[in-house]
Order: structure tokens, then sequence, then C-alpha cells
């Protein structure tokens, strides 16, 4: 193709991406599969790779974070970014608008009322309708420059809709649900958790390492703008909109105060159901010639007020602490409440986190407590209401052995996970087995956790692989069990045979395989028995995935029962191929396997040179394996592939095979 053609297709394509971006993240609504979506910026990525300086900045390419900075560049904003006086309550709600009222002479203020963002503040500026520099709200004069990290937010456009200069201003935070699963990674890595999806906004965002950022799904609500020609607040949100960026949809706008009040009224209930944190209402004055009348304080505009809510919090007493096995035999505390009523339900249990936790709380059996709860979580303990003890209340100890199996129980040094350290131990079976069979991983929607509970207990099966061992009669034996429903179950788990590649990775259950990485690894393995024998080295140069990870993946497929239930898969049948394009080429199909130094590649060089050509590279030879390419100073692996027969190829014969197909 010509160059000129390549120029053309290169801006057909970003356009076109900023536009799925937009769809995707700001409107919520796709209009093309995610495939599609991959395969238009593989395009893309792989036609600025022939013209890197045709690269620029606002590529949808360059979104996933640049090389870790030392330090911030500090960001002297160009008008101060101002706090927010605060209501606590509805007199001070009702002496803010008298103010307002009075200096407007006017009996009824037009308010716009929005949700208060449990966020970070940040202010982008775009030159000529192109993201320019992001920053940091900092002590409100000089923030942080941040715009690599911001770049990483999907929903902040890089191109606007009209060639404008513009600054704007919002809250990025982190999605609840996203908040969780983040705690409960770092759970598992033994790493401090963060407080609230507050904290964790502010970590992601404020991170050196761009990288990590992307990793973290932050979102973005614009709440300010200044642009000429508006008459109002309320319009100018419009115009943002129009523009491409994101605003919260519930802003409402409310014909005096009475109105403000039904709206904080009406969220202080629907709060709980949002998919993020907001803790309070900010009320506008509408009309900006009125915000210029009424101007500003040092510290806040005179036209705008925060009215907070009260945490959603209760208190009540410990009667029990017990501990809960985990799929990876982790042992999580949990307190037996005295029932309270929280946020419109019944709170029971409420989580402990680890020792470290319990001891930095200073939380005792009996204590009475204040817990907090926020979404569809289980709630926490905020702290120990000390002025009420009475001195009966009973330390906790962590138990020494596993409740569930009477395995030991041990906590690496430096780590804040203990862990239940029996394989066998049936409450790890049954998570394992339950983490297999649900929707994301295998699918196996007849075989819920009241089945699998009475499978293990009754031994018909030990792993995942058992599952598919069952027969009909195996499944009549339980309780409550009929002939169709029976069949189902059977039904169900034999159509969970060929799940693709990436569902079978993360139903293994590896720590710290989420279903992100599991995706990244079936992209760049060939199949089970690749990424099993993959070194950590190896995996550490796939993009996203860090040592700790690289890690625990190594570690998986070196224990003996994971081999085992892999082996037993295989057997019964599972897929543990990728579907994709790794599977067409040349070499399709050909194992290599690499020892010895080369001249012309790196060995990660030389292995995803085969693996483009539809082969795979390994670093163990067996029986499978098609070729060694034995370079200078050949390891044992050459004498391995000797003993079983399998093609010997020097570097120059490897250069040969492979220049064949690469020109092509
Ligand atoms: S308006 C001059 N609107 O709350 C305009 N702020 O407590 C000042 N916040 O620093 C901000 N949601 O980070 C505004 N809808 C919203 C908001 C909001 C969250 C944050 C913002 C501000 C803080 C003040």
């Amino acid at each position: 193709m010509s160059k000129e053609k390549d120029i053309k297709r290169i801006k057909e394509l970003r356009s076109l991406l900023h536009h799925h971006d937009y769809l995707y993240y700001v409107e919520d609504k796709p209009t093309i599969s995610d495939a599609d979506y991959d395969d238009r910026f593989r395009e893309l990525k792989s036609l600025e790779s022939k013209y890197p300086d045709l690269v620029t900045p606002d590529s949808p390419t360059q979104r996933v974070g640049g090389e870790p900075l030392k330090e911030f560049k500090p960001y002297q904003h160009k008008k101060p970014l101002l706090s927010l006086d605060n209501a606590m309550n509805l007199e001070e709600l009702d002496d803010f608008d008298r103010r307002v009222r009075e200096a407007l002479g006017e009996e009824k203020i037009e308010y716009a009322a929005e949700l208060k963002m449990d966020g970070l503040a940040v202010a982008l500026v775009y030159k000529k309708g192109h993201f320019a520099v992001g920053s940091t709200r900092g002590d409100g004069v000089r923030g942080e420059d941040i715009t690599q990290n911001l770049k990483t937010v999907k929903a902040i456009p890089l191109v606007l809709n009209e060639e404008i200069d513009l600054e704007v201003r919002g809250e990025t935070y982190l999605p609840y649900d996203d908040f969780l699963k983040l705690n409960e990674e770092r759970q598992e890595k033994g790493e401090a958790l963060f407080a609230n999806p507050r904290n964790a906004a502010a970590g992601s965002v404020r991170q050196l390492d761009p990288r990590i950022t992307a990793g973290r799904p932050l979102d973005i609500f614009l709440y300010y703008g200044e642009v000429p020609e508006m008459a109002t607040h309320l319009e100018t949100l419009k115009y943002l909109k129009k523009l491409g960026f994101k605003t919260n949809p519930n802003t409402r706008q409310c014909l005096g105060l009475s109105e403000v009040k039904e709206y904080i009224k009406e969220w202080e209930k629907k709060r709980e159901k949002l998919p993020y944190e907001i803790d309070g209402i900010v009320i506008k004055v509408n009309k900006l010639n009125d915000q210029k009348k009424l101007g500003f304080t040092a510290r806040a505009p005179r036209w705008a007020i925060a009215f907070k809510y009260p945490p959603m919090q209760a208190e009540t007493v410990i009667e029990n602490i017990e501990v809960q096995v985990g799929r990876t035999g982790a042992i999580t505390p949990v307190a037996h409440l005295k029932p309270v009523h929280l946020a419109g339900v019944v709170v029971k249990r409420a989580t402990l986190h680890n020792e470290d936790e319990i001891r930095r709380k200073e939380i005792k059996i009996g204590d009475h407590v204040k817990v907090q709860r926020a979404g569809e979580v289980i709630p926490e303990v905020v702290e120990v209401v000390k002025s009420k003890r009475s001195g009966y209340e009973k330390e906790f100890h962590m138990p020494t052995a596993c409740p569930v199996c009477g395995g030991k129980i041990y906590r690496p040094e430096g780590e804040a996970i203990a862990r239940c350290t029996n394989f066998a131990c049936p409450a790890q079976v049954k998570e394992r087995i339950r983490h297999f069979t649900t929707r994301e991983a295998m699918d196996i929607e007849h075989a819920g956790p009241a089945l699998i509970d009475q499978l293990v207990e009754k031994k018909l099966i030990a792993d995942a692989a058992d599952l598919y061992t069952l027969t009909k009669e195996d499944i009549l034996k339980l309780e409550r069990m009929g002939e169709k429903s029976a069949q189902n179950v059977i039904d169900s788990i034999q159509g969970s045979l060929s799940r693709p590649f990436d569902r079978l990775i993360y139903s293994l259950g590896i720590r710290l395989v989420g279903r992100r990485t599991a995706q990244l690894l079936a992209d760049h393995y060939f199949d089970l028995d690749e990424l099993a024998n993959a070194t950590a080295e190896e995996l550490g140069k796939i993009h996203e995935i860090g040592p700790k990870v690289a890690e625990g993946i190594v570690v998986f497929f070196k224990e003996k029962e994971n081999r085992h239930l892999i082996e037993k898969l295989v057997k019964a049948g599972v897929k543990v191929k990728g579907g994709g394009k790794r599977q067409t080429g040349p070499l399709k199909g050909k194992k290599f396997v690499f020892t010895g130094g080369m001249e012309h590649y790196t060995r990660p060089e030389a292995e995803e040179l085969v693996r483009q050509l539809g082969g795979s590279a390994s670093s163990a030879v067996s029986k499978e394996t098609d070729y060694v390419v034995a370079g200078t100073d050949p390891g044992s692996k050459y004498d391995k592939a000797k003993k079983f027969g399998v093609t010997i190829l020097t570097e120059g014969e490897f250069v040969a095979l492979t220049h064949r197909y690469d020109k092509s």
C-alpha cells in the first residue's frame, strides 16, 4: 500500500476508534463487538509501527501508559480550583438559600442539583480540541501534571468534536465493583487495602507508573467548564456533553429550595444502588449571571454548596468472630454481629479482612462497633466504641489449624494473609470447583454451589475435572434430584467442554489471574502445555503482566496437584487450545524449543517470531517438541532432543526456515 493510503487509513482508524471509545465509555452503548474493536486497534497499531514518526500523542493507541516517571511535574492552575462549602444538615442549607436570595434580591432561586462524586478532582486543558494537560487539584493553586495517567482514562476524550481551547474540571473515580476487585487482589498479595473507593482512585491517579493506572478502570464525570455564550450551568453541561465529555445524567434543575430538598431525599435512598460512591449533593445557582454577582470567598464559590450525607453507618455488637476458608486457602476472619438495620438491609456479618486489621483496630469479641456499608457488599467494621467496653471483651486469636479440615494454617513472613495449607481441604476444594463453574469461567449453569457441596461431601468429586466423569446415576443419588434435573446437570457439564481458551485459563483459579490476565495469556500462548512451561521471565515480558502475577502462574503450574488436574482435564476432552489468530500460519502447530545463545535474535525475539508464524515456543523439550534450535553452548535440552529424536536446527537453519515465510 502507498504511504498516502496508509496515512489516510491511520486517520480514519483514529477517528473511528475515538468514536467507539465514546460510545462505549461515555454513552455506555457500544455498537461494535470487542473483537471488531480489537481488530481495528491492532490494524492502527501495526500501521503506526510502520511510521513511528506519525504517532501522535492523542492517538487511541497512546492510552496504554508509557514509561514510569520519577516524579510528577508541578502544574500551576490558570485559575485556582476552589473547594466547596459544606452544609451538614438542612438548617445550614436553609442559611445558604437565604444568603443567595438576599444577595440576588429574589424570592425563588433556580438551582442545579448534582451528585457529589467521592473521587478526586482533576482539571483538563484542551488546545484546539486536543487533550493537552491533565492535573490534580493540589492546594488549589498548584497541582501535579498527571497527563500521562489521565490519558489512560477511556472516558476522557483525547480529541473533542470542536477545535476549541478549553479547560474543564471534574471528578475521577473508581466504580465500586472495581474497587472491591482491586482490594481483593491486594489482599491476595498481602498488600495494604484501600479504605474506600476514593483512596483507591487517588492512589491510582497519582501513580508514577502509568501502566498501573491503565490497569485500573477509572471513570470520570465533568462538572465544570468555562465556555463563552452560555447562560446557565445546565446549558454548559449540555455543551460539554456535545463536545464528547461524560457528564452525570442525574443532574436536575430545581426551582427553589424545596425542590432541592426533594432531590436530596430521593438520592439519599437511591445512592445505595449507584455503581459508584457519592458523599452528598452539590447545589449550584444555575444562572451564570447570578453566579457572577455572587462571586467567591477565598476558599469557595458563594453560588454553590455541598450537602453532605451522613455515612451509612450503624452501631452494634460483635457476638463472635469466626474464620472463613477461601479458594486459595486464605483465612478471613468474619465478625458475627447482633443484627442491625443499615441503609435498608439487616446486617449480621462484617468482614475483618485479616489479623493485622483486627490488631490495628483493636477489635475484641463483645465489642460495640460501628459498621459501615456501601453498595451491595458485606459491610466492614470501622471502629470500636471503646467508651462502651465492660472489661469482659475477649481477645481474638487466629486458629492454628483450619476449622474445616484441621490442616495447618501458615502465614508467610511479611504477608498479611494466613492460609490453610491443605490442598485437599474440603472448603478449598468446594471453592475451587465453584469458581470453575461460574459464568465467567466455564459457565456450568446447572452445577450450582449446593450441588457442588453435596458432590464433594459424598466424595463423588475431588476436583473440577471430576465433574466430567459424573454420570446421570451419580447425580440421581443426590437429594431432591429428578431425571430431568439430573440430565440438565450432565448436559451443562458436557456443554462446557469447548469453552474459549481464556475462560479455561481463568477457571483454573491461578492466584492473581483474573479475566483480563487470562485473556492476555490466551492471546499469547498456543495451548495449556505451552503456558504451563512458560518461565516467569517470559511471562513478565507480556505487556500488563507484572512479576508477582508471573511468579503466581509459574508456582501454580509447578504444583503437582495442578499438573494432575490439567492432565485429567485433557483426558476428559476439555479444549485446551487457543481458538484465535495464533492457530494459523505456516508453522501452525509446530512446537519449538530454543537452547544456547544466538547471533541474530534474543531468545524472546526468536520465540515471538515462531508465534507470529503460528507455531509455539516452550522452554522444555518433550516428545511432542517438533524442533530444537541449538545455538552456541547448548544445554541439556540438546541431549534431551537427541534422546527423543527431535529435529535439531542450527541458528542458520532456523533463520532460513523462518525467512522463507517471513517475506510472504
Ligand atoms: S463543583 C467551583 N460539582 O467536591 C466548583 N464539585 O468538596 C467547585 N465534587 O473539589 C466544584 N462532585 O472535587 C462540584 N458535582 C460536583 C462535584 C464536585 C464532586 C468534589 C470536587 C470538589 C469537592 C469539594
